[in-house]
């Protein structure tokens, strides 16, 4: 009896697999229609005239940025722990009724939640706060999702067998206390309704920071979403999955330690790199620089220990297409950390700073590392939660070649397109008068702008291979017990 393996229940981290791939499709779709846009304005009409109102480039902003952030990452941090925390802790959901229903309660009320942001962001409602653009009443309802997941979190963590926690578990503990200080505090804002005695829509509110204040708590906010959103979770991740899949122990446990403890003091500093020159005092400004630049170290210290926990093992690149996957995922991890803290020098933001090279940045980071990882997940997951092989292993080869092709132009282009803005538009004769206008700059742009829209399609066509792969894999993949798939684990779980 003691020695029978624990049958965990995966009801809710498949719930949250679903929604992983729908939103991800809808986020990257919504990607690949703006980046065609900004190349060829007309696709702004691209379901006429009459609904232009919804299809236009603003509109359809933060309807990619909210989907891939709130719906893609958030759904792939939840189904991630739904799997991981009954395994490193060694307990299982169905034990406790509760938390199973609360589990279930969470993913209907997040559901809810997404077709309320949707529709409102289509509707054009919105704060105009960049990755807080939801009004108070969908505010209180993603508070009210990430509560419950808190309970699961601290509720399995409560009746666990295990006794030391794996350090995945301090990093999603780190991105449920992160993401709800940093939520609650930028989100702050006074319903005009009740302000005004009744007069305007009910939903609307101000902000209750002001002027350069709201700035500030913007975009320490917004960078450290990048930090609790973009890096923590993902760090819980491949710090599970690089080890159970290669059959590799962590390189090395304390560096982990270091590093996790790093990026908690480093990250909270550095937003000030968002607003050099701006009205933010000149000191603030100083220490987001610095402290971005020292934001190399802890974010290295995670990423060379992925790397070198393949030490030994690296003939598994080759034939393993899952451990492809995760060893792009770190090493554009290295890549958009050293490239981050090169822009957050002030010299250089000077003419980054508004430019498509920050695009770049967010997207080598995000698709190269967030997604890769996210969609590697998955894949290890699949098998086990389904009870099947994945369905095609050279899909998954062909899938990382056509994205990896589709980040590198993408990034590049950027790059490109980011530096040449940056250029022209500081470029003056001898009496200081401007060398370009704006349009000459968007002309010299827009082969760079199609090159960056072929690479986000290719991106694009490879998620749907993804998604088929996982379909065809719970529908006709070759039945298998998971110690049929398990390698030797360093973790045991
Ligand atoms: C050492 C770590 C990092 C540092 C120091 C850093 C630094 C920066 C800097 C300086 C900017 C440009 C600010 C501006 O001039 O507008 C920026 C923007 C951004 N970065 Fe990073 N970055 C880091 C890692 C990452 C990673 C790993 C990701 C994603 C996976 C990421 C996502 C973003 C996003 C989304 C923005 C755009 C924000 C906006 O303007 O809307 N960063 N980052
Ligand atoms: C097929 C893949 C994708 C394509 C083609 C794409 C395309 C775009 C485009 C065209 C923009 C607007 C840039 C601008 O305003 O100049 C954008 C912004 C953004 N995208 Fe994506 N995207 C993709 C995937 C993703 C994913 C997976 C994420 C996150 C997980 C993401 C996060 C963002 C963010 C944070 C911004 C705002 C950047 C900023 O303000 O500097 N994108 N994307």
């Amino acid at each position: 009896m003691e020695n029978r393996p624990l049958e965990y229940d995966y009801t809710v981290a498949k719930l949250f697999m679903f929604t992983t791939i729908v939103l991800g499709i809808v986020g990257m779709l919504v990607g690949v229609i703006l980046a065609f846009q900004l190349a060829f304005p007309e696709v702004n009409l691209l379901l006429g005239e009459g609904l232009a109102e919804y299809t236009n480039f603003s509109r359809l902003r933060p309807l990619h940025t909210d989907a891939v952030i709130f719906g893609f990452t958030v759904s792939g941090i939840f189904a991630t722990w739904y799997y991981i925390g009954q395994r490193v802790l060694k307990v299982s959901m169905a034990e406790s009724p509760l938390l199973m229903a609360l589990g279930k309660l969470q993913f209907t009320l997040y559901v809810v939640t997404v077709a309320a942001v949707v529709v409102s962001l289509l509707a054009g409602v919105t704060t105009s706060k960049e990755y807080a653009e939801f009004e108070w009443p969908i505010d209180i309802a993603i508070v009210v999702v990430w509560v419950l997941w808190g309970i699961n979190i601290f509720g399995l963590i409560g009746i666990r067998r295990e006794k030391s926690l794996y350090i995945s578990v301090w990093y999603y503990i780190a991105t449920f206390l992160g993401v709800a200080m940093l939520y609650l505090f930028n989100n702050m804002a006074v319903p005009t309704y009740f302000a005004s005695g009744g007069i305007g829509d009910w939903y609307h509110s101000v902000s209750m920071y002001a002027g350069t204040n709201d700035a500030l708590v913007q975009w320490w906010y917004g960078h450290n979403a990048v930090a609790f959103g973009f890096t923590v979770p993902i760090v819980a991740m491949i710090y599970y999955f690089l080890p159970k899949e290669s059959g590799q122990a962590v390189y090395s446990y304390k560096l982990s330690l270091l590093s996790f403890w790093g990026l908690m003091f480093v990250y909270l500093w550095a937003g000030g790199h968002h607003l050099l020159f701006s009205t933010v005092p000149d000191w603030m400004q100083t220490m987001g620089s610095v402290f971005s630049v020292v934001l190399i170290l802890p974010s290295w210290g995670s990423a060379i220990n992925m790397l070198l926990t393949m030490k030994g093992e690296w003939q598994q690149v080759a034939s393993s297409p899952l451990i492809k996957f995760m060893i792009l995922a770190s090493t554009f991890y290295m890549f958009s950390t050293l490239e981050g803290p090169i822009q957050a020098i002030k010299s250089v933001n000077a003419i980054a700073h508004f430019t498509d090279w920050i695009v770049g940045h967010v997207h080598d980071g995000v698709l190269g590392w967030v997604v890769f990882m996210i969609m590697a997940s998955l894949f290890h997951m699949a098998p086990r939660v389904f009870k099947r092989e994945i369905y095609s292993k050279s899909m998954m080869n062909t899938q990382f070649w056509i994205q990896t092709l589709g980040v590198i132009l993408y990034f590049t282009s950027m790059w490109i397109a980011g530096i040449t803005q940056g250029m022209m538009w500081r470029a003056h004769d001898e009496f200081g008068n401007l060398a370009y206008s704006f349009i000459d700059t968007v002309t010299v742009l827009h082969p760079y702008y199609t090159i960056r829209a072929i690479g986000g399609l290719l991106y694009l066509i490879g998620f749907f291979m993804f998604a088929y792969n996982i379909y065809k894999t719970m529908t006709v993949g070759r039945r298998v017990e998971e110690n049929e798939l398990q390698t030797a684990s360093p973790m045991g779980a």
